[in-house]
């Protein structure tokens, strides 16, 4: 028996990979990335580390070799991405693969949930259920770290935030939480062909989320809620690509305005207001809040 992690360099699979090394024998551990050199103090506790690019095929048999499990962590570029996920899935049951969890988005399955970034997780889960493996999808809600270090530091520094998602609600879940629930996913049992909906413990909004901000910073953020168009409009006035296809080099957020701008409408039209116990039932512990996540990053905000 052993659990692939994918994408181990990056933010959710390093802290995944960590703490399989903390539960699990080293030799039932093989964390995959484009960047092995990286992951030395990993290799270092005995762990397998193989280099794997999805879009290298040839790469993927050798890295997935001995796997009987797999962490899929869902790829950066939204749009563009389905492809890189069934290479890694048929790559994967091609190995033996018999249990892949993968990390997708509330109301994937969702046919009227606008926000474009549905559209790759679900067809991703569609190829996994097809595959002959078992299957755990983790549909986080949207991170309380994009909330904290994305959002906030700009409307901080500029005193306004334009917003299309209004009043929808939301249960920001820590990345954190997301994590601790794919470990919790990969090495507790029973959790084979379920759908988890990964949230945070209460349900808020924008205007709820820039209030706290206001209240822990103690300055003002004039919060402005715009329509659709405003909202691309904002996104080109600070630069941000429209598609994540286009050139990311030059961006100074690490999205694109089609996939924020839908994942916006999508809360104001209510596809986040779900709130569950998913979390607690995954990890045995309560999700954090909002409140927390800010006040971990409170001194990377602007100050003056
Ligand atoms: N719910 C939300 O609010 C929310 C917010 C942000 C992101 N997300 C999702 O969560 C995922 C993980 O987030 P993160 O913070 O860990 O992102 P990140 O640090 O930017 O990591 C990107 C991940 O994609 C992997 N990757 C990219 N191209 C690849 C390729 N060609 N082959 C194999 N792997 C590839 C990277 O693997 P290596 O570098 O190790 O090769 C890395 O694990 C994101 O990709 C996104 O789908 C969700």
């Amino acid at each position: 028996m052993a659990i692939i992690v994918t994408g181990a360099s990056g933010g959710f699979g390093n802290a995944a990979a960590a703490q399989l090394l903390d539960l699990l024998p080293a030799n039932e551990l093989i964390f995959t990335t484009r960047k092995p050199a990286g992951l030395a103090e990993f290799a270092a506790r005995g762990a397998s580390v193989r280099y794997a690019d999805f879009d290298d095929t040839a790469s993927l048999p050798a890295a997935f070799a001995g796997g009987t499990q797999m962490l899929l962590i869902s790829t950066a570029r939204v749009g563009s991405r389905v492809g890189q996920h069934a290479n890694a899935i048929k790559a994967a049951v091609a190995a033996g693969v018999k249990h892949i969890v993968y990390t997708s988005i509330l109301n994937a399955d969702s046919p009227t949930n606008p926000a474009i970034v549905k559209l790759d997780h679900r067809a991703t889960e569609q190829l996994i259920e097809e595959s002959g493996a078992a299957y755990t999808f983790l549909r986080d809600s949207q991170y309380a770290e994009a909330i904290a270090a994305a959002v906030v530091p700009p409307a901080l520094a500029s005193g306004v935030l334009p917003d299309n998602a209004h009043d929808g609600p939301i249960a920001f879940v820590s990345r954190d939480d997301c994590i601790a629930s794919a470990v919790g996913a990969l090495t507790t049992p029973g959790h084979e062909n379920k759908a988890y909906d990964i949230t945070g413990p209460e349900l808020l909004s924008f205007p709820k989320a820039i209030a706290l901000a206001m209240a822990i910073s103690g300055k003002h953020i004039d919060y402005r809620p715009v329509d659709d168009e405003a909202m691309f409009a904002y996104f080109d006035s600070l630069g941000v690509p429209r598609h994540a296809s286009d050139d990311p080099t030059t961006a100074p957020i690490p999205w694109s305005s089609d996939d924020m701008v839908t994942f916006g409408q999508a809360i104001r039209e209510g596809y986040f207001n779900v709130i569950t116990d998913h979390v607690e039932r995954l990890t045995g512990r309560k999700p954090r809040s909002l409140h927390s996540v800010m006040m971990q990053f409170k001194d990377t905000w602007p100050k003056g």
